[in-house]
């Protein structure tokens, strides 16, 4: 499947795009048991609310502080004592998570054709590591998080961030998410919306649509 010719770079979203969140799952059971799963959902939900309530009071703060405002609010729901101890230990693995299995070969691949980045609401600190421990550093050329711009996505200042850093037109960016609410912010700024399908979830009814949709990133290739 080729992309549209005028397509120049491909800008990913980070987490549940390139990076598993699900990967801290051995982490959460080991403190957690088998209520493991259920915390983890309601972490990556509450995580993504306090990111657009923080946006819309205009009371930014960094992804890792977020991150850790929904882990206090997860325990806090399923009535767990969240000890400083743990709570370190969950926030370091989340620095740290591992990317989806197939994602180093194709970023290889995509990088020989594409000026390939990332753009997420995470902070610097936290794609940086993200991207070390995954030895992906070589691959992108850019690195890109909202936290310049001190709101989150889907807000278009936070797209506009890839626009202005390359200096090219809306026409000229692909951009790739798993994230529903992320291909509809970036669809809705204009960029070449790509909506990767991982699991079931469809698509947000908003009007936003994604101009490709695909179910494996080998299909950008
Ligand atoms: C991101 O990486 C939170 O998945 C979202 O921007």
């Amino acid at each position: 499947m080729s992309l549209p010719e005028t397509i120049k770079i491909i800008v990913f979203d980070a987490y549940g795009t390139l990076f598993n969140v699900r990967s801290i799952e051995d982490g959460l059971q080991s403190h957690f048991g088998d209520r493991a799963e259920r915390i983890s959902s309601i972490w990556r939900q509450k995580q993504l609310e306090y990111t657009w309530l923080r946006t819309l009071m205009n009371k930014y703060e960094p992804f890792s502080e977020v991150t850790k405002e929904a882990l206090e609010f997860a325990c806090k729901h399923e009535n767990i004592t969240l000890s400083s101890e743990i709570r370190n230990d969950l926030l370091n693995r989340y620095f740290e998570l591992s990317v989806f299995e197939e994602v180093p070969d194709l970023l290889a691949e995509l990088s020989q054709k594409y000026l390939l980045a990332i753009l997420s609401n995470a902070n610097l600190l936290m794609l940086k590591r993200a991207v070390a421990y995954n030895r992906l550093d070589s691959y992108f050329e850019a690195v890109l998080s909202a936290d310049s711009v001190g709101l989150f996505k889907p807000r278009p200042e936070v797209y506009e961030i890839a626009t202005r850093h390359f200096g090219m037109v809306k026409g000229e960016i692909a951009f790739v998410s798993s994230n529903t609410w992320d291909v509809a912010g970036a669809a809705a700024y204009g960029l070449y919306a790509i909506r990767l399908k991982r699991g079931e979830k469809p698509m947000d009814t908003m009007g936003f649509e994604s101009s490709l949709e695909i179910d494996h990133l080998s299909l950008l290739i």
